[in-house]
């Protein structure tokens, strides 16, 4: 027996379809607002991360999988995806003669060697967005609205939104200094983390979770004292827009972020979850200035965002929320005796063809061990194939729920099934009114537009 990697951890059977249900939700409100795929290689160049994420941060200096390939290239697998793809975007010439801003999303693994916890991983998938090119505050706003509507979609009721801004360059020189004074005073009685940061990255310290600490950061300067009249100007914007697409949100001073490359807006989504655990920010993101050119590209600013996908799932888990998401079989079908397994095989295929989710026994067992396997796989229908069906051209179909039977012609079959299928699914074909249930409001005609039980399951 072979254990995982320790902060690793398996996806599989249900738990994969509840990370694939919101991996797709997420990517379809990216693409509602414009953003195409990126998929960029899990290791990068070592220096990418240093310069980009940056030597001051606790990803790079503590928590990076590097590693020295046989031809001495430091190689390090990415501990986020930002990065990545503005250097593919630097890489492909998507800057040359491109309509700005260049939109990405992307999904996938991410690698950072940190203290495993709950919703703390060192391997972990994130969804993000990467904006580029646009000097405008309005484009913070907008992906910033992106990452509510994607919370949204997936019933994240009373999200906390906190938001700050870090400034321009020169309001964060300006506040910079006024932090190491303020710090000097102070710097000797804390932790060696803050020691460190005071040199790196001085406002670092803002982030330190250590209470003592905590107790020193809040009589610290604040950034709101040392922005210029753009940079404030610019924050103004954003939170304006924001009061007006009524997103709440909490202005929340000490909000630095982890990573070096940002500048101006920052911020981060938090949930409260029924147990009460931490699992950490939802998800965060915000503006970077020089990130583009740090890597080799022209000087653009972008603005991003990445939700982690274990901790919307796990916070979903607890609320019990993929329960009506259970995927069900429409159909088990028992083939009984060897003969009847090719009929019913064939049966499978065009069922299967039409979007019906079906299995078949093909081991030729006996009927109690057939109904036992299709109430596991919690079958909604049982179709019974004996010697007198096949040569009828019938099935004998069992409501499994209703345990009622009938025998009907195979040329009705799939109307049948697509009927409980209507009856469950709320279906926006037919008999449902558009506003209730989503409707695709600009298709009025099943059979032009392939109804969707056959079609758009979801
Ligand atoms: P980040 O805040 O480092 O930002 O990570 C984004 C999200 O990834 C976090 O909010 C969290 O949900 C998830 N996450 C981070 N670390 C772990 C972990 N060890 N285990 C599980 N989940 C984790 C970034 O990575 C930036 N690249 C976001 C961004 C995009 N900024 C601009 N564009």
């Amino acid at each position: 027996m072979f254990n995982q990697v320790k902060g690793t951890h398996d996806i599989i059977l249900n738990d994969a379809e509840k990370y694939t249900f919101v991996e797709q939700n997420l990517v379809a409100v990216a693409q509602t607002f414009g953003y195409k795929e990126f998929r960029t290689p899990i290791m990068e160049y070592t220096e990418l991360f240093n310069r980009s994420v940056g030597d001051s941060s606790d990803i790079v200096r503590k928590e990076m999988y590097t590693f020295e390939d046989k031809g001495g290239r430091s190689i390090t697998l990415r501990p986020e995806l930002t990065a990545c793809v503005i250097r593919s975007m630097v890489n492909n010439k998507l800057f040359v003669n491109q309509d700005y801003p260049v939109k990405g999303y992307y999904v996938g693994p991410c690698f950072r060697y940190e203290r495993p916890q709950a919703g703390r991983y060192r391997q972990f998938n994130q969804f993000g967005i990467e904006c580029v090119g646009s000097d405008s505050p309005l484009r913070d706003a907008e992906v910033i609205l992106l990452g509510y509507q994607c919370l949204a979609n997936l019933h994240f009721y009373g999200v906390t939104l906190k938001i700050n801004t870090l400034g321009d360059e020169e309001s964060r020189n300006a506040y910079r200094k006024a932090l190491k004074e303020y710090f000097a005073k102070h710097i000797d009685i804390m932790c060696n983390d803050c020691k460190a940061r005071y040199e790196l990255n001085v406002l670092r310290i803002l982030d330190c979770k250590s209470p003592e600490d905590q107790e020193i950061v809040k009589g610290a300067p604040k950034i709101k004292d040392y922005l210029t009249p753009k940079a404030k100007e610019d924050f103004e914007k954003v939170l304006k827009v924001l009061d007006d697409n009524q997103i709440p949100y909490t202005v929340d001073e000490s909000l630095v972020r982890g990573l070096d490359y940002y500048s101006n807006v920052v911020f981060e989504f938090h949930y409260s979850t029924p147990s009460g655990t931490d699992y950490g920010a939802l998800g965060g993101g915000g503006h970077y200035h020089s990130l583009v050119k740090e890597c080799g590209g022209p000087d653009i600013p972008g603005v991003g965002l990445a939700f982690g996908i274990e901790r919307l799932v796990t916070i979903l888990d607890e609320y019990n929320a993929f329960e009506e998401f259970k995927p069900a079989l429409d159909a088990y079908i028992m083939p009984i005796g060897e003969a009847q397994i090719e009929y019913g095989i064939q049966l499978a295929n065009s069922l299967r063809g039409e979007g019906f989710m079906i299995e078949i026994c093909l081991e030729n067992k006996g009927m109690s061990q057939m109904f036992k396997k299709a109430q596991r796989r919690n079958a909604k229908y049982a179709i019974i194939i004996g010697e007198d069906e096949v040569k009828n051209g019938t099935v004998n179909l069992k409501d499994l729920e209703k345990a009622e039977q009938v025998t009907i012609s195979i040329d009705e079959l799939s109307d049948k099934l697509g009927e409980q299928y209507h009856e469950e699914h709320h279906c926006c074909c037919h008999d449902h009114n558009e506003e209730e249930h989503h409707c695709c409001h600009e298709h009025d005609d099943e059979e032009e537009h392939e109804c969707c039980y056959k079609k758009n399951r979801k």
